[in-house]
């Protein structure tokens, strides 16, 4: 039970923090941190701080909101602080770097302070509002250093840390100029979280190799004077709430899926944040392959790809919008008829409703990044599923959902073959397999999900004694 103020009477008070609040209100959010984190916090109740999205030259006074049991506190950011913190160190360093990618990487010095400053300043902020019993718990790259400068300010509650993202091998990191500083950060948690055991593996082995950790055999670890712990816990998402969503009618998603019955046609569906991480062109290259390999299936098939724009201001990201405009374009050119468009391509946001329908009219669920740390639409796909006639859902093997999902096709995303393979093995596959396989996918997603991320992470942090973390 929780009331109106966040205020939890079955235990401390929940302070959740992260760069993006998710607006509790709307439904159009696109998978990840905001996704996973909404359905796990509006049903606990709590306190979630962050950034409004806003860039002002004067940020002002914080905007408290109150939204069922959540109450939503939030800042604006300088538009210096805005360029330095998020489209530089989080989004042209840190996220690049954790997602293997040293290529982009682009450290620049007045990043890493902005990323400092824009870290102090949500350490003040949220200071006057916190209670001495709260629990807190901080999420993603952009706040790596907040535990640091909350202690800073004498914060003596718990505080745990949860890496959205996948956190790379010590020889990747220490490509980075700064990393002892990043990862002496993380020391000052009490529990730090990752999406699977290969981020676990490689941030425990960091702490023993680069920084002299006392690694135990259990979860907890020792560096530079803290003792802490450190495990795997997949976010999953509220996989009865979706398959409900998913099953309510949706009359133009209805409408288009009787067409393309009557043209006996099938679709695949791709459905991301437009990021060079998930993998986009070599998905339509794949598509392109498939058409290529098997003329009997033109006209039966369309790939339909919704990527909204993401963090346009980052180089990379216009360039791989215009590579997939492209790539699109020739591959329509080459294989379109009058009467069959292969790949549709939408570049909006698609309200959450209409892709729990779209899913689940879906044979095909592509869901192919070089690199992700979990990948909440592969979880989405299976949970919008009809178990009487269930789509395939073809996996990269390098998505964190690959760990959980082994009965899903699952492809390496850099070999086009593989993938025009396994596209057409799941547009073949027989109903019973499909259903074998379905079985396996849906208990293990319902097993690991919202309710039970949010509730194994806390109850390790609720389980640390205040004078352990503190210490
Ligand atoms: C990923 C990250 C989140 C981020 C989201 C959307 O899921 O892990 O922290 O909020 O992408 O990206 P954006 O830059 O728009 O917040």
């Amino acid at each position: 039970m929780t009331d109106f103020e966040g205020t939890a009477t079955n235990g401390p008070r929940l302070v959740v923090i992260s760069n993006r609040v998710a607006d509790l209100r709307k439904t159009t959010q696109t998978g990840g941190l905001a996704v996973g984190l909404a359905d796990a916090v509006k049903e606990r109740g709590g306190v979630w701080f962050g950034w409004s999205g806003r860039k002002l030259k004067e940020p002002g006074q914080p905007k408290v909101d109150r939204i069922g049991k959540v109450m939503q506190i939030s800042v604006a950011l300088r538009p210096e602080d805005y360029a330095a913190y998020y489209i530089g160190y989080a989004n042209s360093v840190l996220w690049p770097l954790f997602h293997y990618r040293l290529d982009l990487v682009d450290f620049r010095q007045p990043f890493h302070d902005g990323y400092r400053r824009v870290n102090e300043k949500f350490a003040e902020t949220i200071l006057p509002f916190l209670k001495p019993d709260d629990i807190i718990w901080v999420h993603d790259y952009h706040l790596i250093p907040l535990a640091a400068e909350l202690r800073r300010r004498g914060c003596r509650q718990r505080i745990g840390f949860f890496l959205h993202i996948p956190f790379p091998p010590p020889d990747l990191l220490a490509a980075a100029p700064d990393h002892d500083w990043l990862v002496g950060c993380l020391f000052e948690y009490d529990l730090i979280g990752f999406q699977t055991e290969a981020d676990l593996g490689n941030f425990r082995r960091y702490a023993k190799e680069q920084a002299g950790a006392m690694v135990g055999k259990d979860s907890s670890l020792e560096a530079a004077g803290h003792s802490f712990r450190a495990g795997a816990f997949p976010i999953g998402i509220d996989v009865d709430h979706f398959a409900e969503m998913a099953s309510r009618a949706s009359e133009e998603v209805a409408i288009d899926e009787l067409r393309r019955k009557v043209l006996g046609r099938r679709q695949i569906i791709g459905v991301d944040r437009l990021d060079y991480s998930k993998g986009l062109p070599d998905r339509f290259k794949a598509f392109g392959r498939l058409l290529e390999q098997h003329p009997e299936i033109h006209k039966k098939v369309t790939l339909l790809q919704i990527a909204p724009s993401s963090r346009q201001e980052v180089q990379s990201y216009a360039d791989i919008k215009e590579e997939l405009a492209g790539l699109s374009g020739s591959i329509n050119g080459r294989f379109a008829d009058f009467n069959w468009t292969p790949i549709r391509y939408i570049q909006r946001n698609v309200p959450r409703e209409k892709l729990a329908a779209l899913f689940r009219a879906s044979q095909v669920g592509f869901v192919t990044p070089l690199r992700d740390g979990m990948n909440l639409v592969a979880k989405e796909f299976v949970a919008a599923q009809d178990i009487n006639d269930p789509g395939v859902l073809v996996l990269s093997q390098f998505a964190g959902a690959a760990e959980e999902m082994a009965e899903a096709l699952i492809v390496n995303p850099y070999d086009i073959d593989d993938m025009a393979e396994n596209l057409f093995r799941a547009l073949q596959m027989p109903l019973k397999e499909r259903q074998r396989r379905q079985k396996a996918l849906i208990a293990r997603i319902r097993k690991q999900d919202a309710r039970a991320w949010l509730g194994s992470f806390l109850s390790a942090l609720e389980g640390l004694r205040v004078t352990d973390a503190a210490a």
